[in-house]
C-alpha cells in the first residue's frame, strides 16, 4: 500500500470553472477629424509624397487639433466598443489604456476616461510600452479575466503623438500620426474562442533607439529642455527596422506554438503599422502572403499603441474576420518591446 505524501491531485473541479477564456466582445475606433497628407509634409520638411509612399507606404495621416488630447479619442473608440458589445459602463471592472502620451503624466489617461464614460469604480491603470502597449495591455487583462478576477475589462490604445513630434525633424514627422482603438473584453466559459496565447518580450537596453529624453525625473522639462528640442521623440530608424522585423516574427511563432496552431490556420494576421517594408519583410519571413495580411498604414500612419486595434476593428467592420476565424496581433516598439495574441473569433 502507498504510503507518504499523497500526489498533488490538480485543481479542484469547482476551482479549474474559475479559468475563463477571455473573448473580444466589441471594438470600436476614433481618430482626428482633420487629414494631413504629404504633400502638407512637402511643404515643412525637405521629403517628397514619392519618398514617404515608396519608403514607408503611408498617404495620409490624421492630426488632433491643439486642444484635443488622448482621452478625447480614447472616449469616442470606448463608447464605439461598449456600443458593439452591448455593454455599459457601469458594468466595467477594469480600464487599461496603453498610451505614451496621455492627457497628463498624472492622473493616468485611464482615470480620466473612468471619469468621461461614468465607469465608477473600475480599476483604472495606463501601461507604457511604447507601440506594443495594446499588446500588452490586452494581455494583462486576459489575466485578471482567466483568474476570475474580474469579468469584463475596456482595453484601449491611444496616442497623440503628434503632440511630442519635432516637425523639423524629416526622420520622423512623416510617420507619427494620431488615434484610438477599444475593445471589450469579456469572461466565457467557451474555451475555444477568444485569446488563445500571448507573447511578451522587451529589451531594455535597446531604449535610447526610440525613446523622449525629457519630461521625466532624469531630466525635467525645462526652458533649456524645450530650447534643446528634449520633449520631442527621438528614433533611430534604421536599428529599428532590423529589431521590428525579427522580433515580430518572433512573436508571431511564439503564439502559434502556445496556441498549437499553424501560420495556414491563422485568417488575417493584423501587425503594427510603422512602416509597409517592416510589415512585408516580416510577411515573407513568416511565410504569409500579403493576402492575408491587414494594412491601413496608407491612410492613418503610425499610431503607437492604437494601430493594432485600430487595424481590428476596421478588419472586422469590412467583413475580413468571420466566427471561428484565428487572428494574430503583433507589435514592436519604444522600450523596446515586442508581443503578440493570437485570438480565436
Ligand atoms: N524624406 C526624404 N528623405 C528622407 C526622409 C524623408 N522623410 N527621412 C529620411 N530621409 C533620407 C535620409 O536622410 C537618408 O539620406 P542620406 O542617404 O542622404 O543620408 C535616406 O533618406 C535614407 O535614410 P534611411 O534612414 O536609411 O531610410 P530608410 O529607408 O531606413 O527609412 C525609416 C527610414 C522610414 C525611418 C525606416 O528606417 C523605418 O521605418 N524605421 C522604423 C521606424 C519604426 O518602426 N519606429 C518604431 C515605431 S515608432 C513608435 O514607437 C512611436
Amino acid at each position: 500500500m502507498r504510503t507518504g505524501p499523497r500526489p498533488n491531485p490538480g485543481p479542484e473541479p469547482g476551482r479549474r470553472r474559475l479559468l475563463h477564456s477571455a473573448v473580444i466582445a466589441g471594438t470600436g475606433f476614433d481618430v482626428p477629424e482633420r487629414v494631413m497628407t504629404n504633400a502638407e509634409l512637402e511643404k515643412l520638411v525637405e521629403t517628397s509624397d514619392q519618398w514617404i509612399v515608396e519608403r514607408t507606404g503611408m498617404k495620409e495621416r490624421r492630426i488632433a487639433a491643439p486642444e484635443e488630447a488622448a482621452s478625447d479619442f480614447a472616449l469616442a473608440a470606448a463608447r464605439r466598443a461598449l456600443a458593439d458589445a452591448g455593454v455599459k459602463p457601469e458594468e466595467i471592472d477594469l480600464i487599461i489604456v496603453a498610451t505614451v502620451t496621455g492627457d497628463t503624466l498624472f492622473p493616468s489617461t485611464s482615470c480620466i476616461l473612468q471619469d468621461r464614460l461614468g465607469a465608477k469604480p473600475a480599476a483604472a491603470m495606463d501601461v507604457s510600452a511604447g507601440c506594443t502597449g495594446f499588446i500588452y495591455a490586452l494581455a494583462t487583462a486576459r489575466q485578471f479575466i482567466a483568474t476570475g478576477e474580474y469579468g469584463t475589462a475596456l482595453v484601449v490604445g491611444v496616442e497623440v503623438l503628434s503632440k511630442i513630434t519635432d516637425w523639423t525633424d524629416r526622420g520622423t514627422c512623416v510617420l507619427m500620426a494620431d488615434g484610438a482603438g477599444a475593445a471589450v473584453l469579456r469572461a466565457s466559459s467557451d474555451a475555444d474562442r477568444g485569446i488563445l496565447a500571448t507573447y511578451l518580450a522587451a529589451d531594455g537596453s535597446r531604449g535610447p533607439d526610440l525613446c523622449m529624453p525629457a519630461g521625466g525625473s532624469r531630466i525635467p522639462t525645462t526652458v533649456e529642455s524645450v530650447k534643446s528640442g528634449l520633449h520631442y521623440l527621438k528614433m533611430n530608424g534604421n536599428a529599428i527596422f532590423k529589431v521590428a522585423v525579427r522580433s515580430m516574427a518572433e512573436s508571431v511563432n511564439h503564439v502559434l506554438r502556445a496556441a498549437k496552431l499553424r501560420a495556414e490556420d491563422v485568417k488575417l494576421l493584423i501587425p503594427h503599422q510603422a512602416n509597409l517594408r517592416i510589415i512585408e519583410a516580416t510577411a515573407k519571413l513568416l511565410g504569409f502572403p500579403m493576402e492575408r495580411v491587414f494594412v491601413n498604414i496608407h491612410k492613418y500612419a503610425n499610431t503607437s499603441s492604437a494601430t493594432t486595434i485600430i487595424a481590428l476593428d476596421e478588419a472586422r467592420r469590412s467583413g475580413r474576420i468571420a466566427a471561428g476565424d484565428v487572428v494574430v496581433m503583433v507589435a514592436f516598439g519604444a522600450g523596446l518591446t515586442w508581443g503578440g495574441v493570437a485570438i480565436r473569433w
